[in-house]
């Protein structure tokens, strides 16, 4: 599927279908006079029969009769223009990509208002979001029979963003989709493919597409034993898969603002010995590690996009969670690489315990600001939903640029209080701290465990983005499985930070 500007209007286009986006209340003129002289009044007739106001989530489309050049018309409602956001135009394209599609269409054209009166941010977001609806994951299904092919593929063959001349942002687009899809297909893989070697690999792969920009660093177990990672090769060790801790860096410039980004990488959560039982979604805890992929997304379309002035480096500490004879028992303390003893009362608590030892890992480096993203708590989604993110931060500025980053990108996130007094409940009679705390403010007490590695960086932030990187249904832009989040965002604050 091909998407491209092009500077003729809906009057001089003729094709399969052509898409009108339109705000809440009366269509506008323009809609009305092409309906009239063109298109033998089939907008009326939809509208009128299906009752289309415009709202956000509303769509109409049919037949136009005749021998019209517009063989269909579709109208999207964008709802009220004071509530639009960047995602109204990315789920309205969504909703005439999904159409489109369903209605064997091969060319679309697609006019809508510009957004925020930013023709290129406009012509980026329509992309976005007809490009993730469009990406559909078959890789493991068998090839489909040749007589199946038909009806299986989806139609569309090329999309024109009318009276338009951002092609630049089209192709910015297709780079951030890129990122979105490589995190997207890392999640969505099962546990038997994406590896911690399979993550080490992704990641040698970038730094090879890219070997001016990029610099890469596999830790094996023994250097990171070297490093004293007590807690990340705690979890590791029940596995037979060897651990990679992944040490990607991005450098452009001279004197270039130093960054890192830290996601976390269980390529399979089982538990450990405090073993997921039913319904705990041991099914799906290959998308455990979401926040590696989203990490290893945002370091491809950064590393397409080359900003300059920026030292970004992006760290995984990649293992699985298994059990066998080797597993960590609850109740085993565990040394971090700052020297901090750990009692692990729940193994199923593994996230932290690998993020403390990156964690570390990263504050030596000495960063302006730290961020790391985790599927990390169940009572993430407990407060804040499937589609909202938990925010932690110690430093507000930091927490700002992340909410205007999210914001732009379609991406939700809810700050959350770092309350000291909750780490009560994470005291240990034997060592310095254990590593789960009571049933109450699960995702708050997991904040402040990482909080404990953090020790010269003052600006770091947590997100819990357990909910939003998985969907079992489609949903706007998203198809079941893993949807991405947050490698937009994570661009979009990559990019405000360059010196
Ligand atoms: N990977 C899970 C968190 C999770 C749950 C992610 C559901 C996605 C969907 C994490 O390692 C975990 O098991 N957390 C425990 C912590 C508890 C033992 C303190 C949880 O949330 O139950
Ligand atoms: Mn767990
Ligand atoms: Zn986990």
């Amino acid at each position: 599927m091909e998407i491209r500007a092009v500077t003729n209007n809906h009057r001089a286009w003729s094709g399969d279908v052509l898409v009108f986006g339109v705000f809440s209340g009366d269509l506008p003129t323009y809609v009305l006079e092409m309906d009239r002289e063109v298109l033998g009044d089939t907008i009326a007739e939809l509208v009128a029969e299906n009752k289309f106001k415009g709202e956000v989530n509303s769509a109409v489309g049919g037949r136009v009769g005749g021998n019209s050049p517009i063989k269909k018309v579709m109208l999207v409602g964008l709802g009220d223009p004071a509530k639009a956001t960047t995602d109204t135009w990315r789920r309205a394209a969504a909703q005439a990509v999904r159409w489109a599609n369903q209605a064997r269409c091969k060319t679309m054209a697609l006019s809508f208002p510009l957004f925020n009166a930013d023709a290129d941010l406009t012509a980026q977001i329509l992309a976005e979001g007809a490009i993730l609806t469009a990406h559909q994951d078959k890789r493991f299904k068998s090839k489909p029979k040749e007589e199946d092919k038909e009806k299986n593929e989806p139609s569309l063959e090329t999309i024109e963003i009318l009276e338009s001349q951002a092609q630049a942002a089209i192709e910015r687009a297709k780079v951030i989709c890129n990122g979105v899809i490589l995190a997207r297909e890392l999640v969505s893989a099962p546990a038997n493919v994406v590896t911690p070697a399979k993550l080490a690999e992704t990641a040698q792969e970038i730094a090879k597409t890219y070997p001016d920009r990029f610099t890469v660093e596999i830790l094996e177990r023994e250097q990171c034993q070297a490093l004293g990672m007590g807690a990340f090769l705690g979890v590791a060790q029940a596995s037979d898969l060897e651990p990679k801790f992944i040490h990607l860096t991005y450098k452009q410039g001279d004197n270039p603002t130093k960054l890192a980004i830290i996601g976390k990488g269980l390529t399979f959560d089982s538990g450990g010995l405090n073993l997921k039982t039913g319904n705990s979604g041991i099914e799906t805890m290959k998308m455990d590690m979401a926040g590696a992929a989203a990490t290893l997304g945002c370091a491809q379309v950064i590393g397409a996009l080359n900003p300059p002035n920026l030292e970004v480096h992006f760290i995984i500490a990649a293992c699985e969670n298994m059990i066998s004879g080797r597993a960590i028992h609850p109740g085993d303390i565990l040394t971090a690489s700052n020297g901090k003893t750990i009692e692990v009362n729940n193994t199923d608590a593994e996230g932290r315990l690998t993020l403390a030892d990156a964690l570390v890992f990263a504050d030596r480096l000495e960063p302006k600001a730290i961020v790391d993203l985790a599927t990390l708590t169940g009572a993430c989604i407990v407060a804040l939903g499937e589609s909202i993110g938990g925010l932690w931060s110690t430093d507000d500025e930091l927490a700002q640029k992340i909410e205007t980053s999210a914001k732009l990108a379609g991406e939700k996130f809810w700050r959350m209080p770092l309350e000291e007094p909750y780490f009560e409940g994470m005291k240990s009679m034997i060592a310095d701290f254990k590593n789960a705390g009571g049933r109450y403010g699960g995702a708050i007490t997991a904040a402040l465990f990482l909080k404990q590695f953090v020790e010269k960086t003052t600006a770091w932030a947590h997100l819990d983005v357990a909910g939003p990187v998985w969907t079992e249904k489609e949903s706007g832009y998203n198809n079941p499985g893993g949807t991405g989040y947050p490698v937009r965002t994570l661009v979009n604050w990559v990019l405000s930070m360059a010196a």
